[in-house]
């Protein structure tokens, strides 16, 4: 053996030493896996709690048709708009609701500016025109509405007084106490009567509240909840009520035959009915099924038959032949979002310059 086999052997040896000396190929070994997903389904929503801001026989027609069909025990408060809002903001750190349905939305925008709603993202708020709707789903519109006047025509025939067609007409001396509305502190419809006038005076607040001072003068009551002065007129008990026009044709379909509805040639205003989860509410799977339902059309065709004839804010929902629809009266410039932050410092200058809120 020469030097060079040597070494040619050498190196021979040293590679194979090398190759043995190498781990052997590993067995793929699969990557740790993540704990199994559950395949239980989510719990079933039991039962919800809704303020309502609508007529009592709405709310109590809306909560049983979702009983019905998701089987979520359902049971409601009703409220005024302004007393909502008070009752969300007093028990913002234990909410007793989860959902708020009904009430203008002037109401759902200042509570959506004090962080009190949430915002939810429904599958059903696609078919809602943007102008029905909060660009962030603090809210969804459910409902829309005229405010009109609801007079008596019997006890206009005997003050000689024709039907009021005028915001003007209403303050007509031979109306002394023949008029009723509601407070703007509590009412959702009033506080839409409050900002009706305000807009009408191009934003003037001071001329928006000379109005009401005016008109203080011919009125008999002010009520809590809006519709209850279309009721006092249908009683006979003042000729005019402001209220909103669907709620005279509901006491007129009922029986208070005397009543009958007209419009300010002025321009009136008109509200967005809501429906929105409450922030903090102790049912929050519950309320997103509410609001995907409330936005339906088969939910927003059920309040005709309890005689409520808001228009749908869902195009595919019927619309039935009572209900005024918003291009046959002269509407105001109605600005939702102005007339929500404005709403809490209105309504208490209302009380304190024009008239103390009723307790009852
Ligand atoms: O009575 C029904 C209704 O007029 C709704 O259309 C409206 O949203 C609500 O009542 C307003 O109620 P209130 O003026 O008592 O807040």
């Amino acid at each position: 053996m020469n030097r060079r086999t040597l070494t040619v052997m050498a190196l021979l040896a040293l590679a194979f030493a090398l190759i043995a000396c190498q781990p052997a190929a590993a067995t793929p070994v699969p990557p740790p896996q993540a704990p199994a997903e559950s395949t239980k389904p989510a719990p079933k929503p039991e039962k919800l709690t809704v303020l309502c801001g609508a007529q009592e026989d709405w709310c109590q027609a809306m909560t049983k048709a979702f009983e019905a069909e998701t089987g979520v025990k359902t049971s409601f408060v009703r409220m005024s708009s302004g007393e909502a809002l008070a009752r969300i903001r007093a028990t913002k750190d234990s909410p007793e609701f989860s959902i708020w349905h009904g009430g203008p939305a002037d109401g759902y925008i200042a509570a959506t500016n004090e962080g009190l709603l949430v915002a939810y993202d429904s599958p059903s708020a696609a078919k809602i025109p943007a102008s029905y709707k909060d660009a962030n789903g603090h809210w969804n519109g459910v409902y829309v509405g005229a405010l009109g006047f609801c007079s008596n025509k019997d006890v206009l025939a005997r003050l000689g007084v024709a039907t009021p067609t005028s915001w003007a007409d209403l303050l007509n001396p031979k109306l002394k106490g023949q008029v009723s509305m509601a407070h703007p502190a509590s009412s959702g419809t009033a506080y839409t009567a409050l900002w009706t006038q305000i807009t009408l005076n191009g934003g003037d607040v001071d001329k928006g509240f000379a109005y009401f001072r005016n008109l203080h003068n011919n009125i008999l009551q002010y009520t809590k909840s809006g519709s209850a002065p279309g009721q006092m007129a249908g009683r006979g008990e003042v000729a005019t009520a402001v209220i909103f026009s669907h709620d005279c044709v509901k006491f007129n379909e009922e029986g208070m035959n005397s009543l009958v509805v007209s419009f300010p040639s002025e321009g009136t205003g008109y509200e967005i009915g809501g429906v929105a989860i409450i922030k903090g509410g102790p049912e929050q799977e519950a309320a997103k099924m509410y609001v995907d339902w409330a936005l339906t059309s088969k939910a927003q065709e059920i309040p005709p038959t309890v005689k409520s004839y808001q228009l749908p804010t869902n195009p595919d929902a019927s619309v039935s032949a009572k209900s005024v629809k918003l291009s046959e009266v002269k509407t105001v410039e109605y600005d939702f979002i102005k007339s929500g932050e404005q709403k809490s410092g209105l309504a208490e200058r209302f009380d304190s310059e024009i008239a103390p809120a009723p307790k009852q």
